[in-house]
């Protein structure tokens, strides 16, 4: 479904993505995960357009999307959320899911009724009239994932959905993602809490300084002393095995 080939991506000398490659299967969910600065935000910024790749190719459902913009993206049915959650302060909840949802249709009743759907799905029903500002970081999160959902994508890319929330607010969106999922969206997804990633993803992708190192399942990768090495430091595999 989707197809990412030796993309780069410098910040003047900074390689910050560097020949990174992977594939996304329909209806998988694919984990993303690697030390902080390894280039995952970057890497999915150039998937979806908000950073033209200096080389390499990204192909989604056999169209070759290199280059293309994030609108034109997202109507090809591929989105992602952001890191830095910025809701609109001062509309309310359903007004900030409506604003995926024009994405789909220009019909204000229908862009309303879709947002209310979402906003079912990701457990935000009983917050709709709330106001953007009053949310919590568990709420912003929620609508993060509801606004990128009301654009009806095929493919959902989801960038650290779970940092600043507890341990009860996480297990309630693992389940929100795995049913999200089970509705027939393939998800990719990046994320530091481990947990979560090895009960969620099939598959997961390990990204460090820019390249991939690995990727397999969530307890090969557990076990792989490079990935051990990217977290821990230099030497820490050796020691751990020892
Ligand atoms: N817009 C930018 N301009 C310059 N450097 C950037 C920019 N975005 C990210 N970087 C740098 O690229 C590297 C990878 O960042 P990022 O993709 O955010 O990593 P991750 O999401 O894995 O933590 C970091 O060193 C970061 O400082
Ligand atoms: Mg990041």
């Amino acid at each position: 479904m989707l197809e990412v080939r030796e993309l780069s991506k410098s910040f003047g000398g900074l390689k910050a993505v560097d020949h990174a490659s992977l594939d996304v299967r329909q209806g998988e969910i694919v984990g993303l995960i690697g030390p902080n600065g390894a280039g995952k935000t970057t890497l999915f910024a150039a998937i979806a357009g908000f950073h033209a790749p200096d080389a390499g190719r990204v192909a989604f459902e056999g169209k070759d999307i290199t280059g293309w913009p994030p609108h034109r993206i997202c109507s090809a049915g591929m989105v992602r959320t952001f890191q830095i959650t910025q809701p609109f302060a001062k509309i309310s909840v359903r007004e900030n899911i409506m604003v995926g949802a024009y994405f789909r249709t220009a019909d204000r009743k229908r862009a309303e009724r879709e947002a209310e759907a979402v906003a079912g799905m990701v457990g935000m029903a009983g917050q709709l009239d709330q106001m953007g500002a009053d949310l919590t970081v568990a709420g912003r999160k929620r609508l993060e994932l509801a606004r990128a959902l009301a654009t009806s994508p095929r493919l959902l890319l989801l960038d650290e959905v779970m940092a600043g929330l507890n341990p009860t607010e996480i297990t309630e969106i693992v389940a929100v993602i795995r049913a999200i999922r089970d509705s027939g969206v393939t998800i990719l997804l990046i994320e530091h809490v481990m947990q979560a990633v090895t009960s969620l993803a099939e598959r997961v992708y390990v990204l460090n300084q820019g390249r991939m190192i690995a990727d397999g399942t969530p307890a090969a990768i557990a076990e792989n002393p490079e990935v051990v090495e990217a977290y821990l430091g230099h030497g820490a595999a050796k020691v751990l095995r020892a």
